[in-house]
């Protein structure tokens, strides 16, 4: 099959390139894939900032300003377009239908609906670990077009929490989401998100933003939903990922988009694991190996309560939070208990989550277990 590139789109990625040796390398590039009537499915398109270097090896589109991701996911788009023009000219509007039958009338029909392009999106504040990749990889196999952001996002920290301090590996990050066949990595400056003066912000919901994490970080689920929502109205995917992990963050992003009605499926994934059995989180390596042993007691809780609910039948709200309470006796608790997904307290251990905060040095370590 053999596939043009749109020649507008083409001069757009050549004039983002302000180098005279990456034009040069860009047009090799896609001279190259024309000769061999290929179309070079990836492109970086991104050359102004030290990133441009490190992705040159990737397969991988690369974008830190808005007009860079919207030239991407429209290079992107455009691709599938082609793609699904292609299928349907050659299924349907070859000759002329006789139809004599509504079966046969609705089947051509929806063959004829062009399905457009599934944009999914995963957003992250980089450092990336097996919980983002699993996020990853759905989004990955279930979408035409993947897009994964890296912004540690200053609005969601405190000024006493670790902002200038978040771990930060973008070298590897850059690598993990080549390596699992992301097709555009948004890596936005400040700038690019947040403007001067930029005051209008969402308030989270009145109790669901203000207990448990939104208790400890009065702002910080303020600072969520302002960027999640700037990210969405940026990309406008149709599916978006996130980690069960941060469960009130999920469920607070998943009323805003009811609540908004915006046009975006949530997809909630579940909790990864290291070795040990601990939740992968960017902070752990802020743990030393003493604290790491002693934060051992949280898996083991999740595990424990997970074993009396489904082996025993157990749901009895008060014995599990006292048999929990035994387990992480050592520890400092900032809370545990039962809630509803609307994040009252449930009456019993079932169809809820269990939610667990602990304390440890500088740092906070959430886990939690859903409970059918
Ligand atoms: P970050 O902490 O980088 O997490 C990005 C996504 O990965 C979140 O949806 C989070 O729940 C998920 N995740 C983290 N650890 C996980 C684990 N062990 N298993 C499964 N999923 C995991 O959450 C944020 O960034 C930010 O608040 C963000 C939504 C990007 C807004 O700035």
């Amino acid at each position: 099959m053999q596939y043009t590139i749109n020649k507008q789109l083409l001069n757009q990625f050549t004039n983002t390139h302000n180098s005279d040796s990456d034009i040069k390398a860009f047009r090799t590039y896609t001279k190259t894939c024309q000769d061999f009537n290929i179309l070079p499915h990836y492109q970086i398109i991104e050359s102004s900032t030290p990133f441009y270097n490190l992705s040159k090896q990737y397969d991988i589109l690369i974008a830190t300003t808005r007009e860079e991701l919207h030239n991407a996911i429209a290079y992107k788009k455009n691709q599938y377009y082609m793609f699904l023009h292609k299928k349907r000219d050659s299924e349907i509007s070859k000759s002329c239908h006789i139809i004599e039958s509504n079966n046969e009338a609705l089947s051509l029909l929806n063959k004829a609906q062009q399905p457009s392009p599934t944009i999914g999106f995963t957003p992250t504040m980089g450092a990336l670990h097996n919980g983002h990749k699993s996020l990853i990889t759905a989004n990955v196999a279930q979408n035409h077009i993947s897009i994964v952001s890296i912004f540690v996002n200053p609005t969601q920290f405190a000024p006493t929490e670790d902002l200038d301090k978040y771990p930060r590996t973008i070298e590897k990050d850059i690598e993990l989401c080549g390596n699992n066949d992301v097709d555009i990595l948004f890596i936005p400056t400040n700038e690019t998100i947040y403007q001067e003066n930029d005051e209008i912000t969402l308030n989270p919901p009145k109790k669901m933003g203000y207990i448990l994490e939104g208790y400890y970080r009065p702002t910080h689920f303020a600072g969520v939903l302002q960027v999640v929502l700037k990210l969405f109205n940026l990309i406008m995917p149709t599916h978006a990922y996130f980690g069960q992990k941060d469960a009130q963050q999920l469920l607070i992003i998943q009323k805003m988009v009811q609540h908004l009605c915006l046009p975006i499926k949530i997809i909630g994934m579940p909790i990864v694991r290291d070795s040990d059995n601990l939740a992968l989180s960017s902070r752990n390596v802020y743990l030393n190996t003493q604290e790491r042993k002693k934060a051992l007691a949280i898996p083991t809780t999740i595990f424990h309560l997970q074993t009396r609910i489904v082996n025993d039948g157990m749901r009895n709200r008060k014995i599990l939070k006292q048999e929990a309470k035994e387990i992480l006796k050592d520890l400092e608790i900032d809370y545990m208990d039962f809630y509803t997904y609307d994040l009252q307290f449930a009456k019993e251990a079932r169809e809820c989550i269990f939610l667990l905060a602990i304390r440890m040095g500088a740092i906070r370590l959430l886990d939690n277990l859903w409970i059918q």
